[in-house]
């Protein structure tokens, strides 16, 4: 019997045991604070934020949001983000991206302050994070890793493929799952857009995460009976539904799960454990900040 793992609850299992460290943070007058900004009309964007603040609401954190409209000079956001980092209620920041095009994203990357980027994208974040000493893992890469534990899925000496290349995803859960610590320590293959045969890859694969942000790129031809596939894909693609659309994965979840033994669903799998990793950064960033020490693991 295929498992499908249940993402829903293991981010309530997050958020659940973030109770405690936000007590604790309470008790010494701390309330720790995440800032959204956004610029950008994509509807996709627009809801992805809007339920981080409703997280944040449910755990206790302050959630603060910005929205900067989508033709404002670049400066307004670049000026937005100095008075976030200035701003000693906040101690996160998550800049959604994609960003309007006028905004250069290299340079919102690195003007979120280090201790404040809740997303691990600064520079000097993914410098600490691929030399095993992350401040922030960047959210989605650290869910799946949890995700991976508590389905008891072991990634010592598996093989495991990434589907994608991406700075958010694909590049960061390489580098987590190589690394020489728990949840790492796979021998890990990177796919993408020019690689000659995927499905020769996928198939010798115990663990597969599909991130390329293409429709049902992975079918269950292309699996190992057995194998743990991820599936972080979010795709809206034209439906006869109220909508206008449906949402699928990067995996053709039917077919793929008369082969895995384990899989995540698009939506319910990777979605929700992305915000709960966010939520998890921000209490750690306010520790951090106010040096009220917290037990997360
Ligand atoms: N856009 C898609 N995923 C993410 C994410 O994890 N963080 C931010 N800031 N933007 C995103």
């Amino acid at each position: 019997m295929t498992e499908v793992i249940d993402g829903n609850a293991v981010a309530q299992t997050i958020r659940d045991s973030l109770g405690g460290a936000i007590d604790t943070l309470d008790d010494a007058g701390v309330t720790p604070g995440l800032a959204t900004v956004l610029m950008s009309d994509d509807p996709a964007s627009e809801t992805y934020v809007s339920m981080k603040q409703r997280d944040c609401e449910e755990v206790g954190i302050n959630g603060i949001h910005v929205e900067l409209d989508t033709h404002a000079p670049a400066q307004e956001l670049y000026d937005t983000i100095d008075d976030l980092n200035a701003d000693p209620d906040v101690n996160g920041i998550l800049v959604q991206m994609p960003v309007v095009d006028q905004v250069d994203t290299r340079r919102v990357l690195r003007s979120v302050a280090p201790e404040k980027d809740v997303d691990g994208f600064h520079p000097e974040n993914v410098g600490r994070m691929v030399a095993g000493n992350a401040r922030f893992k960047p959210c989605t890469p650290h869910g799946i890793q949890k995700l991976l534990e508590h389905s008891g899925v072991e990634t010592e000496g598996a093989e495991a493929v990434v589907v994608g290349r991406s700075d958010i995803v694909g590049k960061p859960m390489a580098n987590l799952l190589i690394q020489k610590a728990p949840l790492g320590n796979a021998t890990t293959t990177v796919c993408h857009s020019r690689t000659k045969d995927l499905a020769a890859h996928t198939r010798n694969a115990d663990i597969v995460i599909a991130a390329a942000g293409v429709p049902e790129l992975v079918d269950g031809s292309m699996l190992k009976e057995g194998a743990t596939v991820i599936d972080v894909g979010v795709n809206r693609v034209d439906a006869d539904t109220e909508k206008g659309y449906e949402l699928v994965g990067d995996v053709e979840y039917e077919s793929a799960k008369e082969v895995a033994g384990k899989i995540t669903p698009v939506p319910g799998g990777v979605g929700p454990m992305t915000r709960a990793m966010l939520l998890w950064n921000t209490v750690k960033a306010a520790s951090e900040q106010t040096g009220v020490a917290v037990d997360l693991d």
